[in-house]
């Protein structure tokens, strides 16, 4: 992945910065927290960030985390990142230490969104001000800020690629006319993950009025998140229940399987697996089913570019980590964070003031202009499925 992103942007936060420097200086801003209400400013120098990410299994989190570090540190921010390994107690304990440490802004993409409210608690407690990272914090009044992609789209987009690369939709997408019947199967994400509900809404709801038209066949049945659902976004928990489904509903591999959905790209990886293994084809050309994904992960880049996995949805991270930076600065000059939506993420105490961010959908065709033109990946790397 490009590494320099920072650079241009450096240059312009840090001179905003020293300006926010100069006046806290003058301020006389000392100890005590930001405040997300306080109003008080004070130097980044002075302050740390901690950032907890979710785990580093899967590459979106690590380039995330890296990005938020660099992004932090370049605007003057002391930052320490924490990966938890996808386990719950790991996150609490991380989150507690940060807090004992001295936190003065927390930034937290969390494993299950409701598993916080003690250490948000204690942050809260001391003023910290908590934005959430991708994933919304649930639950709780302890959450500030949210920065995120706009998840609704993204599931419209997973669903639209589905239907662009069955041939039901045209590029555009419009209808074509193709009525099918194509038999499809459903995945969804972590249930404990709000995101999940949000690609699963707005997936389902672009794809039901063609189930309902008949051009959709969901097979097995299984229509419902919790049918579809993959803990943790599990890539072995997916390939298992793509075996499943084919043992009991595609006389394991014989039957006609046309498309499936998936929510990301590990879990796409996992039933492309079970589908090769069942003797679907080694490629969409062969007879394997369109398959869609989420995340831009490079080892699922190359199997678009080899004709394997049909789609993805790329979710610039460095522009989320950009807001994440945007948003942790101005809690340090005492302002509250910039939101472009007020509406969207109740998390069932609060409606959290959101920036949400646009997706695009990848398929062979624009891995050129969407992933290397703008330096997110190399064409090296999309060549050797893994990142240099
Ligand atoms: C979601 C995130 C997705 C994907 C998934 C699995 O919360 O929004 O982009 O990364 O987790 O890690």
């Amino acid at each position: 992945m490009a590494k320099n992103i920072w650079t241009t942007r450096a240059a312009v936060s840090l001179a905003g910065l020293s300006l926010v420097g100069a006046l806290a200086a003058c301020g006389g801003s000392g100890a005590g927290g930001a405040g997300a209400g306080g109003g008080e400013e004070q130097a980044p120098e002075d302050m740390t960030i901690g950032v907890a990410m979710p785990t580093q299994t899967s590459e979106r989190w690590i380039a995330d985390g890296e990005a938020v570090k660099s992004g932090l540190e370049e605007a003057g921010f002391e930052v320490d990142l924490q990966f938890a390994n996808d386990d719950i107690p790991t996150q609490q304990q991380q989150i507690d230490q940060m807090i004992t440490k001295g936190a003065d802004i927390l930034v937290v993409a969390s494993i299950d969104g409701t598993a916080l409210g003690n250490q948000l608690k204690a942050a809260a407690d001391q003023e910290i001000p908590i934005i959430a990272y991708d994933r919304l914090i649930n639950d709780t009044e302890n959450v500030d800020h949210y920065v995120t992609f706009d998840n609704y789209n993204v599931g419209v987009q997973q669903a639209t690629s589905l239907l662009q690369g069955l041939g039901v939709l045209d590029g555009e997408g419009n209808e074509t006319g193709e009525a099918g019947p194509f038999n499809i199967e459903l995945f969804a994400g972590s249930l404990d993950d709000n995101n999940a509900h949000f690609f699963w809404k707005g997936a389902m709801e672009t794809l039901q009025p063609h189930i309902d038209a008949g051009t959709l066949v969901v097979e097995s049945g299984q229509t419902t998140i919790e049918q579809a659902a993959t803990l943790r976004w599990s890539q072995e928990t997916a390939q298992k229940r793509m075996e499943d489904l084919l043992t009991a509903h595609y006389g394991g591999g014989s039957g006609q399987l046309d498309g499936v959905l998936s929510p990301y790209d590990g879990i796409s990886r996992g039933i492309i697996t079970a589908l090769k293994n069942a003797g679907y084809g080694a490629t969409i050309e062969d007879g394997l089913p369109v398959v869609t994904g989420q995340d831009a992960e490079i080892a699922s880049v190359k199997l678009i570019n080899d004709g394997v996995q049909y789609a993805t949805i790329f979710k610039d991270t460095r522009k989320l980590a950009e807001q994440a930076v945007a948003a942790a600065t101005s809690y340090a000059e005492g302002e509250e964070p910039e939101a472009n939506d007020t509406e969207s993420y109740d998390n069932g105490v609060k409606v959290v003031p959101s920036y949400l961010l646009e997706s695009d959908i990848v398929v062979k065709d624009n891995i050129q202009s969407l992933l290397i033109d703008s330096d997110y990946w190399t064409a090296e790397e999309v060549e050797a499925g893994q990142a240099g």
